[in-house]
């Protein structure tokens, strides 16, 4: 149901979507949103002399609701002894006390941090005998409706739109049950259980339909990573294969999004279908471009009925005919594609992504993990040392905990055994490396690494990121491993940035002085190493703006190992023959450690060179199918003008 078609936030007319949404600049704001809403329902409740009753959710979308309602406990005085919750999943089997478990989550999250009587927290149970299951989800649904229900739930959505634990395929009438869980689901779990052989197969959830039956429903998503299922629940066909979409069924259920995870829905993808609006060059571009696409022609191809039938007639009655528009749009984009991306020497330039001049420039390469830098613009790295530029490439982080144990035993034992063998005496390395080989023997899932084997961890990225380099053919002395310390905390969930992390980074450009900095803007999710990478990059450029060494220097963003910019935004795209790409993919190799079965591989199961070289290839394919020239590959960059 619509709640209405106008969005309060950003006043756009929202025609297509069938769930109530509401879109916000970031997930901080909106997360205190929320936590307004329901201080308020408490505070109502309270007065009504009731109780509350919430649904609640884990995993990474609902940490900022929890710390905002912590805040505005100690800080605003809201009283949490009216409060009754329900989460609504478990993993199983699961005891209270792991690390992963949900009621460790809760308590840490929000629980131990308010006044809620600890009677009133109900997580499902993962301790049970498979045979009391089934009742115990009988007397948790129950208990909901012994107390009139639920008042608010608060959920997050999968990446194949499950809701609770509700998988693809969950029927609508399901009700709380013991689930398998879904590939992609486990997968996404599987850095938290340090891998996908020790991440639980089954789950205790809520059903779809106590989720169906709650007063008011708000489903919270960030990042770019959730926009298509985003879109697709929210305007797409109501179905099992995307539980998220029954919510269009519901009557008063809000999907509260930040912009990434909205970036997909019609009124803010293409809102030339929604609404008449004013026409800017990135505007017509991304139309114009996305038209060609859709209809598989060539720019230059594209008639006057084709912009008529596809909505676009006012954009043809501003700046037509089609002929007008489609070479404007044709000229920007080949003015994207360049062989020199640090410039061509004694060019004309006025139609190049970069400067000609100095013809050899001063270049900083920031690599997130150790291999960004070769995975997403290993091509354009090797093209710029060969055109003669100084490349530097600062590591920012030590990527140990992509290292899996195994690989760290290997080179801790053999250590060992080399020094045994020879008689080496050298009492502090032994230690380190027995130590880190007993540790690693003995290791609990889960457990966090003790910090010799982070050390060993780290070296072993080290060397890979090293040897890439020199496979290119960077000397050592342009070679800088930050370790930025927000990374070091041993498991996947990172420090918040920090002063240091940002003097480093700072230090790094003030010695270097580079003409060009090359940057990891993959925003995709917001929580990532990536964006904290980027902010400290963000941070330290814009404090370093006043001094002269920033007069010449222009910020350039490749996208990380997960997704390709928009064919819209690209501003320099770097081409590749098919040997090109063959050198490339043996840079990747260099990183054996990331070969065969990474840690935290993500849903994709495709290697990382073979994900670099697909989506090179699209890139390339793209060019292609808009009418420019046939490449093997492509690497693309968006410039960051500060
Ligand atoms: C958690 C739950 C799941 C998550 C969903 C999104 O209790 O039921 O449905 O809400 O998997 O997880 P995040 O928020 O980590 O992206």
């Amino acid at each position: 149901m619509l709640n209405s078609h106008i969005d309060k936030a950003t006043g756009f007319e929202k025609r297509f979507e069938n769930i109530g949404t509401t879109v916000y600049e970031n997930s901080a704001i909106a997360s205190k949103s929320v936590a307004r809403e329901i201080a308020d329902l408490i505070k109502k409740k309270q007065a009504q002399k009731q109780p509350c009753i919430l649904g609640l959710a884990t995993g990474s979308s609902p940490k900022g609701l929890y710390a905002e309602l912590v805040r505005l406990h100690k800080e605003e005085g809201v009283s949490f002894n009216n409060v009754i919750t329900f989460n609504l999943d478990e993993y199983y089997p699961m005891q209270a006390d792991s690390i992963n478990s949900y009621v460790r989550f809760m308590n840490e999250q929000l629980f131990n941090y308010i006044d809620i009587l600890p009677e009133n927290c109900h997580v499902p149970d993962g301790t049970l005998t498979k045979e009391r299951i089934s009742d115990y989800c009988s007397q948790y649904e129950a208990k909901i409706e012994a107390l009139g229900g639920i008042d608010l739930q608060i959920l997050g959505i999968g990446g194949n739109g499950h809701i609770g634990f509700n998988e693809s395929g969950s029927l609508q009438n399901s009700k709380t049950r013991l689930v398998a869980l879904d590939h992609i689901t486990r997968v996404a779990a599987s850095g938290d259980f340090s891998g996908l052989s020790n991440t639980p197969r089954t789950a205790i959830t809520l059903g779809v339909k106590k989720i169906m039956e709650v007063k008011r429903v708000i489903l919270m998503a960030w990042g770019e990573g959730k926009s298509n299922i985003i879109k697709a629940s929210v305007e797409g066909t109501v179905t099992n294969l995307v539980p998220a979409s029954f919510l269009q069924e519901h009557n008063n259920a809000t999907f509260v999004l930040d912009q990434g995870a909205a970036s997909k829905l019609t009124r803010i993808n293409t809102p030339w279908l929604v609404e008449k609006i004013t026409w800017t060059d990135s505007l017509t571009r991304k139309a114009v471009l996305g038209l060609a696409l859709n209809l598989k022609k060539p720019i230059l191809m594209l008639t006057d009925a084709d912009y008529i039938e596809n909505g676009m007639s006012d954009l043809l009655a501003d700046s037509g005919p089609a002929y007008d528009i489609n070479i404007t749009i044709f000229n920007k984009l080949q003015h994207t594609i360049t062989g020199w991306p640090g410039g061509k020497p004694n060019a004309d330039d006025t139609n190049r992504p970069e400067r000609a001049e100095p013809a050899k420039k001063r270049v900083l390469i920031f690599s997130p993990h150790p291999d960004d830098d070769i995975i997403s613009m290993g091509g354009t790295f090797k093209r710029l040392h060969e055109q003669g530029h100084e490349v530097h490439i600062g590591y920012q982080t030590s990527g140990n905990i992509a290292v899996a144990d195994d690989e760290a035993l290997r080179f801790a034992s053999f250590v060992c055994d080399y020094n045994d063998k020879f008689g080496i005496e050298n009492k502090e390395a032994d230690s380190i490396y027995k130590n880190a080989a007993t540790f690693l023997k003995n290791k609990k899932n889960s457990e966090i690494d003790s910090p010799e084997v982070r050390y060993i961890k780290g070296l072993i990225r080290k060397g890979e990121a090293r040897s890439t380099c020199h496979y290119v053919g960077i000397p050592d002395e342009q070679i800088h491993f930050m370790n930025l310390p927000f990374y070091e905390t041993g498991t996947i969930e990172k420090k918040p940035i920090g002063e240091e992390d940002i003097q480093i980074t700072m230090d790094l450009i003030e010695k270097i002085k580079p003409h060009q900095i090359y940057a990891a803007g993959d925003l995709a999710d917001p929580h990532g190493t990536h964006k904290v990478c980027l902010d400290a990059i963000f941070e330290g450029v814009k404090r370093l703006k006043p001094k002269k060494l920033m007069n010449d220097c222009w910020v350039w963003l490749y996208r990380g190992a997960w997704q390709e910019w928009g064919i819209d935004e690209i501003e320099m795209a770097v081409p590749m023959g098919p040997d090109q790409v063959l050198e490339k993919r043996k840079g990747i190799f260099k990183h054996q450690s990331q070969k065969d079965g990474v840690v935290f591989q993500g849903a994709d199961s495709r290697e990382f060179w073979q994900r670099a070289e697909d989506r090179n290839k699209e890139t390339a394919d793209l060019y292609d199918q808009l009418g420019l020239s046939h490449y093997a590959a492509m690497e693309a960059f968006v410039r960051w003008k500060y």
